[in-house]
């Protein structure tokens, strides 16, 4: 009897392995017989190609993940049961100029991230349909919400309106980025089977008022006449703000992290008989610099409860995010509040605690949406077994060995980002990079006087960001002990802030006050989209305004990095101060894995990994580490750089486990 079983066991085992090889993928199902029609709202339910159709869709930004790890991320998503995924465009890094465009070829730091036509076709190989939400405003706790800065060139722009010169960037731009995948359609035979029109536009403005149309409908015009005929739609959280972010005869859909029940039934209410989605349902929640923990957002448990609920709906689903990756370089964004500390930048890690983590590893999230999906699909498709977790190694411990002073630094400028502004000006305005303004880093605004006495530094206006006052090449502020620094001299938080400068050596002295854009807003009201960064008030010392100022960019572009001169040795126990760039290299032997740099030793500043600029770092938290994926890293010799704005460690510690804190 036991052998029979045995064999009736293994059979049957083998027969549902056949079965389950003989299921279409989805791709098969929806397409089966050709495609005579795109994503529909039929009577309370999708329909995709004349078949019933509930979305699995999960959030993945490909300007997020190295695409080296692109179709890793891809399987583990399909493998949980998604069919579909969904990503913003990030309009700042694919028109980093205006008028100049880069889908991947431009050439500038960040190009590798943007090939979105490879990411889409790679999605499509992996049997995943696409909801493509370009924005051309995407939130996102992305610098300026996607926002290119070169907008704010104009001196009274409305961004997100229909102000003109707005609109007509926002369709310059969509026509490009239409190009590139209106070949990439469902109903062309591509993956795509819906897009976005702007976003979450009813929390821009009163919640009650309509908002502008005009502009809704400009973006919507793009999309058709540059070929979309997918599906388009709108998303919002509708007890925040109704329909009054939505393009009547468009689909609405809602965002939230709890209670879907409030939500649908106020969907319900505003476009009866159609079908319900959650196009945001938040699956964790994002850090700001200077909190004191890290935010989980739902536990897994709460996080099944309400997508249970939602399944109760018959409602399809997107989970932002379904894996949130990181924000490299100055990419992230930030928030503005009428509380103290009224702004606040995002950490590097977009963890999310989402599903899977920024490094792409299965979480109890993963299991528990898994399950739920397996149980309310009713179309059995073929879905992969999840790829196994990617190996992890913590790194020896490396010491830095050079560095470069501050001064060395700045006479590596290009003299042509260098430039005579007499009194201080916002870096977007500097007339620089072809017109363009300086975008993102820092900016030196440097003057020479006489300090041969004490004297008093005055900004008159605030500090976007963060200011530090270096005299002679020598550091003068201090790096904040804790959040209270914010209320004194060198942040956001003060309108017309002094800072007493000591008597120094006399003669001319050279006064530099550098100040930080740590990220642009992405969020909020109108008002708060007057993103500009630097300074621009007035600088003084002692009453005098000073009117010889010279400013010098900190733009850290990888061509500049990697190429400085002037390295130093370091013998140790150099009592070093920031601002200054330290170096290191360090041999892996073999296929690089995964790692995690601690930077819990060190103060705040940028991490270049063999030239990639990888994100930023705060001694206080709550972030602690900065993930580097594997393809950053070579076998044999690796290059490490490290920019410390105040107090360098000697050593870079790696980790094979993220600390959120
Ligand atoms: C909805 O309202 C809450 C409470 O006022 C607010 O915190 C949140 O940011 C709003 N969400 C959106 C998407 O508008
Ligand atoms: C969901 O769909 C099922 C099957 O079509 C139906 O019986 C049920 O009433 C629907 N539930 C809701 C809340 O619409
Ligand atoms: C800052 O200085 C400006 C110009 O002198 C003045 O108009 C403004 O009222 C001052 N703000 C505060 C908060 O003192």
């Amino acid at each position: 009897m036991g052998r029979l079983s045995m064999t009736l066991g293994s059979i049957l085992l083998v027969m549902a392995l056949a079965s389950s090889q003989d299921l279409p993928t989805v791709y098969e199902y929806y397409t089966e017989g050709g495609i005579t029609s795109g994503l529909e709202t039929g009577s309370n339910q999708f329909i995709l190609n004349g078949k019933d159709i509930t979305l699995y869709s999960g959030s993945i930004h490909y300007y997020r993940v190295v695409p080296e790890y692109w179709r890793d991320r891809l399987k583990r998503m399909r493998a949980a049961g998604l069919n579909a995924i969904e990503t913003y465009v990030p309009w700042n890094l694919h028109e980093p100029k205006m008028g100049v465009f880069d889908f991947g070829q431009g050439g500038n730091d960040f190009s590798r991230l943007l090939d979105i036509r490879q990411f889409l076709q790679i999605a499509q190989e992996e049997d995943l349909l696409v909801i493509l939400r370009p924005g051309p405003y995407i939130c996102a706790e992305w610098e300026f919400g996607g926002l290119p800065s070169w907008l704010l060139r104009y001196p009274d722009i409305k961004v997100r309106t229909s102000d003109p010169i707005f609109v007509g960037h926002v369709r310059q731009y969509l026509d490009q980025l239409m190009a590139q995948v209106v070949d990439l359609q469902f109903t062309s035979g591509g993956p795509i089977i819906a897009v976005q029109i702007e976003n979450e536009y009813g929390a821009f403005g009163e919640p009650t008022e309509i908002k502008d149309r005009v502009y809704l409908g400009a973006i919507r015009d793009a999309y058709v006449e540059n070929g979309i005929r997918e599906l388009l739609f709108t998303c919002d959280t509708p007890a925040n703000s109704s329909d009054t972010g939505a393009l009547p005869g468009y689909l609405q859909m809602a965002n939230f992290n709890t209670d879907p029940e409030i939500q649908f039934e106020l969907l319900k209410e505003l476009q009866p008989g159609m079908p319900l989605m959650s196009m945001e349902y938040w699956t964790g929640w994002f850090d700001h610099w200077f909190e004191s923990q890290h935010n989980f957002g739902n536990t897994p448990e709460n996080f099944a409860r309400y997508l249970q609920t939602i399944f109760n709906y018959n409602a399809s689903v997107n989970f932002y995010m379904f894996h949130g990756g990181s924000a490299f370089g100055f990419m992230n964004g930030a928030n503005v509040f009428d509380f103290f500390p009224n702004y606040a930048a995002d950490v590097s890690s977009y963890d999310y605690g989402a599903p899977l983590s920024e490094a792409g590893d299965y979480t109890e999230k993963y299991t528990r949406a898994q399950e739920l999906i397996a149980l309310d699909n009713k179309v059995q498709t073929l879905t992969p077994s999840p790829p196994p977790q990617n190996p992890k190694t913590a790194y020896p411990a490396v010491t830095m060995q050079e560095f470069i002073t501050y001064d060395q630094i700045i006479q590596q400028i290009p003299t042509e980002l260098v430039i005579q502004i007499g009194s201080v000006t916002n870096m977007e305005a500097l007339d620089i990079n072809d017109g363009n303004g300086q975008a993102y880093g820092l900016v030196v605004y440097r003057s020479q006087i006489d300090l041969s006495t004490t004297a008093q530094l005055q900004i008159t206006g605030r500090i976007r960001d963060v200011a530090m006052v270096v005299v002679d090449g020598e550091q003068k502020t201090k790096r904040p002990a804790s959040q209270l620094a914010l209320l004194g001299f060198g942040y956001w938080t003060q309108e017309n802030s002094t800072f007493l400068l000591e008597g120094a050596a006399a003669g001319t002295n050279t006064l530099d006050v550098i100040v930080e854009n740590w990220g642009r807003n992405n969020f909020g009201q109108p008002s708060d989209f007057d993103q500009r960064k630097g300074l621009y008030g007035e600088l003084a010392v002692d009453g005098v305004a000073l009117n010889d100022i010279t400013a010098i960019p900190l733009e850290f572009k990888s061509s500049w990095v990697q190429g400085l001169t002037g390295w130093q040795t370091l013998a140790g126990g150099e009592a070093l101060s920031g601002p200054l760039l330290l170096r290191t290299t360090f041999s892996i032997t073999g296929a690089p894995t995964d790692t995690f740099l601690d930077m819990s030793a060190w103060s705040k500043g940028s991490i270049f990994v063999n030239g990639f600029h990888l994100g930023r770092f705060f001694h206080l938290g709550p972030l602690r580490t900065n993930y580097i994926p594997a393809p950053l890293l070579k076998e044999g010799l690796n290059e490490i750089i490290v920019f410390e704005h105040y107090l360098p460690a000697d050593q870079l510690q790696f980790t094979d486990t993220p600390i959120l804190e």
